[in-house]
């Protein structure tokens, strides 16, 4: 991170655009409608150049909600809600026979619910039901479609710590089961399949807490055994603050990049949970995936070529305005070995910062030691103070963490940043990314 080229000149043709749609790990995901995106424990299909993203509203009781995209950034509200039901948890949609189907856990049961187009009305389809063929209940749903044979499988896990795959009939109804894994406590299953291999990710159980999510890989979905587990991201990481909800494949013109999608919740599984969308590396010979992770980044949806923030003004916290007992401090992972410390009693503010006007992306480079339980707060232009942990989940975990803030065109922005608590917290720099 610290190696990270940084463009301080800047091409004029770039000022004033407006583009700014970034994937950004953690933080609260706006609609293009000013909403926060309310679509947890979802899936996204691809159709003809479009995306649907499906997903249950944690602030209309766990309803089924939509939002399409061209580009995997921004996302636009479908005629919310998909169906009167509530609290129908992970909704996966498939489409076994020219009809859209969204599958759902309602009482520790499938529900299924079938519509004509996939972003119209859906109605219900039959009664809740058990699975095939233990009756087991169970609690997450995952979705697959094997490229081999077209055929769409639901991923359930299934009480008595049984991930089970079962195939989806053409009539809709849920068919036998393929596979199953019975190797501990897992849930969120999601699967993704490259080069022949079948690569099952699966979360373990501990709630609404993030824990290190695992991969499992077989060469035969049906009935083949499962190698594994294998951790996704370094352990400590917990999957970024996060759990697997579905893995998304984009075949590009130039590369096929693989997108983990999970879900960052807040407690309780509420409004305030975010989404961590990673590109996934994959080992083909050691038969591995791995998280990549990037503080903010984005996908050409048709070259599948993933990109990072290039175009940044950098502003260092050692050049800005001091208030307080906030010090200039020597810090040996700052980019000048220079950083500002002391921000429980004081604060740093950038003056003179240019922005597009608009909501923007600004990269607070700071970090908060282990052991602290402390908050940054953000104000610009002399707004209200707002803790960065209520912006992007990532607060406190990762030394980069950007957040949108509403920036007035021109250079005359004031951005403030202090910490509630935690004498430990260094601030290097922040950069207004502008591409
Ligand atoms: C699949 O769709 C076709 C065309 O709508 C229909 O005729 C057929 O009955 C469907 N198959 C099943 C098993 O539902
Ligand atoms: C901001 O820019 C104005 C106009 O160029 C200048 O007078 C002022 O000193 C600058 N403020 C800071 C804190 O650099
Ligand atoms: C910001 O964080 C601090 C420390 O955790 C907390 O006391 C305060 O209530 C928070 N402010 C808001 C607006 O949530």
């Amino acid at each position: 991170m610290l190696l990270q080229t940084v463009v301080l000149a800047l091409g004029a043709a770039s000022v004033g655009q407006a583009a700014n749609s970034w994937i950004v790990p953690g933080a609260a995901w706006m609609s293009t409608s000013n909403t926060k995106i309310d679509a947890h424990g979802g899936m996204v299909y691809e159709q003809g150049d479009t995306f649907y993203w499906v997903g249950q509203s944690a602030s209309h009781n766990e309803q089924a909600y939509m939002y399409t995209s061209t580009n995997l950034l921004d996302w636009t509200p479908a005629s919310n809600p998909k169906n009167s039901i509530q609290y129908m948890w992970r909704p996966k949609v498939a489409k076994p026979n020219g009809s859209w189907w969204i599958y759902g856990q309602v009482d520790r049961n499938v529900q299924a619910m079938k519509a004509t187009t996939i972003d119209g009305s859906y109605v219900l389809s039959g009664g809740k039901v058990t699975l095939p063929p233990s009756g087991y209940t169970y609690s997450d749903t995952g979705m697959f479609r094997d490229d081999a044979d077209q055929t769409w499988y639901l991923l359930t896990s299934a009480d008595h710590n049984t991930v089970q795959i079962n195939r989806i009939n053409a009539d809709g109804t849920v068919g036998d089961r393929v596979n199953y894994l019975a190797k501990g406590a897992y849930e969120a299953p999601g699967m993704l399949k490259v080069n022949g291999i079948y690569y099952l990710i699966v979360s373990g159980k501990t709630g609404w807490r993030s824990n290190p999510n695992q991969v499992f890989w077989t060469d035969k979905l049906v009935g083949g055994s499962w190698n594994g587990p294998v951790g996704i991201a370094p352990e400590a990481e917990k999957t970024y603050n996060s759990q697997n909800t579905f893995e998304l494949t984009v075949t590009g013109s130039k590369k096929t990049t693989y997108i983990y999608m999970g879900d960052s919740w807040d407690s309780k599984g509420g409004p305030d949970s975010n989404y961590v969308w990673l590109p996934i590396t994959v080992d083909t010979s050691g038969k591995k995936l791995t998280l990549e992770y990037h503080a903010q980044w984005k996908i050409d949806v048709a070259t599948g070529e993933v990109q990072v923030p290039s175009v940044k003004r950098r502003y260092e916290a050692e050049h800005a305005t001091l208030e307080g007992r906030a010090a200039v401090a020597r810090c040996e992972h700052c980019l000048n070995k220079r950083g500002v410390q002391k921000l429980h009693e004081g604060v740093v503010s950038f003056a003179n910062v240019t922005g597009l006007g608009g909501p923007q992306w600004v990269q607070f480079h700071y970090r908060v030691p282990p052991s602290s339980d402390a908050e940054a707060w953000v104000s610009v232009n002399d707004g209200p103070a707002v803790n960065i942990s209520s912006l992007n989940h990532r607060a406190g975990y990762h030394s980069v963490v950007p957040v949108q803030l509403d920036l007035i065109e021109g250079s005359e922005n004031t951005i403030s940043f202090g910490t509630n608590g935690g004498e430990g917290i260094v601030l290097d720099g922040i950069e207004v990314v502008e591409d």
